[in-house]
């Protein structure tokens, strides 16, 4: 079965030009399903087929300097947004602020990418994990239907640093978030590469990955969405 995989370029490339070249050398005939999330400012001049933010607000318009819609998105037929981030939980992002931004696309028909796992740490055990994500999943999920979003699992120890969860351990998070919160997906991220993605796509619950580093080679980043 097609799994997901989402692309998550962070503040990469600093030019349109090296932008557009990422872009074009990604395949648009993958074995499993690819978004690319490019920083929002070139995504009206990137060419691909299923496209995502990396981040938006949770008013349509106004007066709020630096921010963009979900609605503006969906104007530009942008199907995707990331929300939650642990790199926008580290300069300010709460759970109240993700739980608008969740609302907000599901009203403007954007399917959201939910990061959870900031805060956990690499000696935590299942339990401990899963009950630093129960805090985030319950405040970020409130009062929203789960059954429209996505989650990803990314221990924040985990973002680019070359040491990824293992494979079992983020399968367990997978079946605890479905089971406990009935999202669809659950995706793995987190120092995800061309060598360890299959390790975790084989896992029957993991959903597919949300990669950083490695989407920005595309050799690599074609070869994982190709496996
Ligand atoms: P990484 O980033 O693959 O570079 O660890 C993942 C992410 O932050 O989404």
């Amino acid at each position: 079965m097609k799994k997901l995989i989402i692309a998550n370029w962070k503040l990469n490339p600093t030019t349109l030009k090296d932008a557009q070249k990422l872009a074009a050398s990604i395949s648009v005939k993958a074995k499993n399903k690819v978004v690319l999330c490019p920083p929002t400012v070139y995504l009206s001049r990137i060419d691909y087929p299923n496209l995502g933010a990396q981040d938006c607000f949770w008013q349509d318009k106004g007066p709020f300097t630096g921010q963009v819609s979900p609605i503006q998105l969906q104007s530009m037929g942008i199907k995707y947004c990331i929300v939650g981030h642990s790199e926008k939980r580290a300069v300010g992002d709460t759970d109240e602020m993700v739980n608008l931004k969740l609302k907000t696309l599901i009203q403007n028909g954007l399917t959201s990418i939910l990061c959870v796992g900031f805060g956990t740490t690499v000696e935590q055990d299942d339990l401990e994990v899963t009950d630093v994500l129960k805090n985030q999943l319950d405040a970020d999920l409130a009062g929203v239907d789960s059954s429209k979003i996505i989650v990803a699992y990314e221990p924040v120890w985990a973002i680019g640093t070359g040491k990824n969860a293992t494979p079992e351990h983020a399968e367990k998070v997978a079946i605890f978030v479905k089971t406990k919160y009935g999202a669809p997906k659950v995706l793995y991220g987190g120092s995800v590469n061309a060598g360890n993605a299959k390790e975790f796509l084989d896992q029957p619950n993991i959903g597919g990955l949300l990669v950083g580093g490695a989407s920005l080679i595309a050799k690599d980043f074609n070869q994982i969405i190709n496996l």
